[in-house]
């Protein structure tokens, strides 16, 4: 029988919240694979890993996604199929595999891109977890939305105009993957007015995470950074 597929969310840095199901399949699967980061070919850390590293056990077999931070999509959809042979052979030979995935693993998780080549041939299991959006919130003690507000959950890496409009229909808006992209989201706040509403988060629920308002952010923010705008509470 084969075995079966999990992608395991570990929270987005605090070990604490690591759920209850995420750490008991961590204790029984023989194999774990994590995406970590790539730069000119050689494999650096990774997040996930880190978070559960005393869950791995050097019994585990595990299995490096090394995926180099560029615009080359082509890189990363050949480091994913050349991994989803190898989790497939563990998986033909009925060990199961768990895919670690920092946040929740559906949430632009890594989880995703595996689910998408192997789910149908394989049982495959997501273990949901604490995605980065519900921990910034609790490290701003943020309200993000109530009654008949919406939230929009955006990437930053869109182009400025697109982002601007999206930003302007909504109450509340968690910015994702600000990283180099800070001067236009500076940009487009202030045009819409809505710089006293933003908070800048980054790493949170880490021990090194950080809380300030946005017009205090950095202009060069770490990838493990968000920028959250409500209606409410801004520091
Ligand atoms: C590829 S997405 C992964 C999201 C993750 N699956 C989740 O559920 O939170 C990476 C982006 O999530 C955000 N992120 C992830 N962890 C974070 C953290 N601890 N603090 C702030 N932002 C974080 C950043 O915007 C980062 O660029």
């Amino acid at each position: 029988m084969s075995g079966t597929l999990y992608g395991v969310g570990v929270g987005p840095g605090d070990p604490e919240l690591l759920t209850l199901k995420a750490a008991r399949v961590l204790g029984e699967v023989p194999v774990v694979v994590f995406v970590c980061t790539e730069l000119k070919g050689v494999a650096g850390p990774s997040m996930a890993r880190g978070i559960v590293a005393d869950h791995i056990t050097p019994d585990k077999t595990e299995i490096a996604i090394p995926i180099e931070m560029s615009e080359d999509l082509g890189h990363g959809r050949r480091a994913y199929d050349a991994a989803c042979i190898t989790i497939s052979e563990h998986l033909s030979a009925g060990r199961d595999v768990a895919m670690l995935c920092e946040g929740d693993p559906l949430l632009y998780g890594s989880f995703m891109y595996v689910l998408e080549r192997l789910g149908s041939e394989f049982k495959a299991v997501t273990i949901p977890g604490v995605s980065s959006l519900g921990a910034a919130a609790a490290d701003a003690n943020l309200s993000l939305v109530s009654r008949t507000e919406s939230l929009l959950v955006v990437p930053a890496t869109i182009d400025e105009a697109t982002l601007q409009d999206r930003l302007a229909m909504t109450d509340a808006a968690a910015i994702f993957k600000v990283g180099r992209h800070m001067a236009k989201i500076k940009r487009v706040l202030g045009t819409l007015g809505r710089v006293d509403d933003a908070t800048y988060v980054e790493r949170a629920s880490g021990v090194d995470g950080r809380v300030l308002a946005f017009t205090d952010a950095p202009d060069k923010a770490p990838y493990f950074s968000m920028v959250l705008v409500t209606k409410r509470n801004a520091p």
